[in-house]
C-alpha cells in the first residue's frame, strides 16, 4: 500500500516532531490538536526548526517553503480521512487512547494504518478497540524525532505481516532506521534506559553524589551526549514517570518503581525543560 498523506494527532514535544519528519519527507502532513493555542505554539516550534535549519543553510528557503505548504494543522478530526496512515502521539494515558482509537477506526478508510507512538503503553490494547487490530501497531520515536534515527515497530499479536512491511518501509522513507519488538512494556529502549534513569534519580536522593558530577560522570566516562538528569529534564520527568510505571505494571520490577523523589517533582509541576524546572532551571 503506498502512503502519501500522514496524519499525526498530537502537536506537542513528539507529535510535532514526527509530524515535522513527515512534511521534510515529503508527505502530505495533517496534525490535529485539541485547541488553536496548542495547535498555534506546536506549529510554531515546527517553524522555528525549518527556519533554524535554513539560517544553518542546511535547507534551501525553498525547501523550507515546500515543508511549509506540506503540513497543515488542524482541530477537526475528520480532515483525516484521505490519510493513508495516522499516528497517534497524545499524552501516555491509557483512557485517552482507548477513547481515541475508536473515533480514529470510525473516521479513517478502510485501508488506512493506525500506529501509535506510545513509548510503553499497551498496543494491543489500542488495537483491540478498533476494528482493525491488524492494521494497529506501534511506531516509537525518539525525542528529538526529527534528529534521532531509530524508530522501534511494535508489533502485537494482532499485526499482520503487511502492516509491518508497510510501516518499515515508511521508517526507512523518513530516513530512521527501524527496529522490531514485541508488544511488552517497555519495548527496547525504555526497558533498558528506564532503569538507569531511575537509578541516577536513587543516587541522588540517598546523597551518594551531585546531579552535576553524576551528569558528567555519564556524559565523559561513557561518551553519553546527555548526563541522566540533562536528559530527564529534556524527555520529560511526567513522560518518564508515565513508561516507568507502565512498565512496573507489567512486571512487578522493583528495577522499575519509580522513585519517590520523581513523583513528587511531577507533582510539583517539575516536568523539565519543557515546564521551565526540572533537575535543571531553564530560561
Ligand atoms: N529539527 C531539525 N534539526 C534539529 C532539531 C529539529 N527539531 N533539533 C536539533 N536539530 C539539529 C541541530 O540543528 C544540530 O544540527 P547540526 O549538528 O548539523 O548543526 C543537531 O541537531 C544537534 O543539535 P544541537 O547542536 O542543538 O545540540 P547537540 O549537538 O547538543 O545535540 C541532541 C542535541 C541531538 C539532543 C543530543 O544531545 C542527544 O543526542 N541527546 C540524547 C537524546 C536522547 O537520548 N534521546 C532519546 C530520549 S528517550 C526517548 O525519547 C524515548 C521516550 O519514550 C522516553
Amino acid at each position: 500500500m503506498a502512503i502519501r498523506r500522514v496524519g499525526v494527532v498530537g502537536c506537542g514535544l513528539m507529535g510535532g516532531g514526527i509530524a515535522q519528519t513527515c512534511a521534510q519527507s515529503g508527505y502530505e502532513t495533517v496534525v490535529l490538536e485539541v485547541n488553536q493555542q496548542f495547535l498555534d505554539k506546536g506549529l510554531a516550534r515546527i517553524h522555528g526548526a525549518w527556519n533554524m535549519m535554513a539560517s544553518k543553510g542546511k535547507i534551501s528557503q525553498g525547501q523550507g517553503d515546500e515543508y511549509v505548504g506540506r503540513l497543515h494543522g488542524t482541530l477537526e478530526m475528520a480532515d483525516f480521512t484521505n490519510c493513508d496512515l495516522v499516528i497517534e502521539a497524545v499524552i501516555e494515558n491509557m483512557e485517552e487512547k482507548l477513547r481515541l482509537f475508536p473515533a480514529l477506526d470510525h473516521i479513517l478508510k478502510p485501508d488506512a494504518l493506525l500506529l501509535s507512538n506510545t513509548s510503553s503503553l499497551n498496543v494491543t490494547q489500542m488495537g483491540a478497540v478498533t476494528k482493525r487490530p491488524d492494521k494497529v501497531c506501534g511506531l516509537h520515536f525518539f525525542n528529538p524525532a526529527p534528529v534521532m534515527k531509530l524508530v522501534e515497530i511494535v508489533k502485537t499479536i494482532s499485526t499482520s505481516d503487511e502492516t509491518i512491511e508497510t510501516v518499515r518501509q515508511f521508517a526507512l522513507s523518513l530516513g530512521k532506521m527501524p527496529v522490531l519488538a514485541k508488544d511488552t512494556a517497555g519495548f527496547i529502549v525504555n526497558f533498558l534506559l528506564i532503569p538507569y534513569l531511575l537509578a541516577a534519580i536513587r543516587m541522588l536522593e540517598n546523597g551518594m553524589a551531585s546531579r552535576e558530577d553524576i551528569d558528567a560522570a555519564m556524559k565523559l566516562g561513557c561518551g553519553y551526549p546527555m548526563g541522566p538528569f540533562t536528559l530527564l529534564d529534556y524527555v520529560g520527568l511526567d513522560t518518564t514517570l508515565w513508561a516507568a510505571e507502565a512498565i512496573y505494571e507489567e512486571f512487578k520490577d522493583p528495577l522499575y518503581a519509580p522513585p519517590p523523589l520523581l513523583r513528587r517533582m511531577v507533582l510539583s509541576g517539575m516536568f523539565g525543560k519543557k515546564s521551565g524546572k526540572g533537575f535543571y532551571e531553564y530560561q
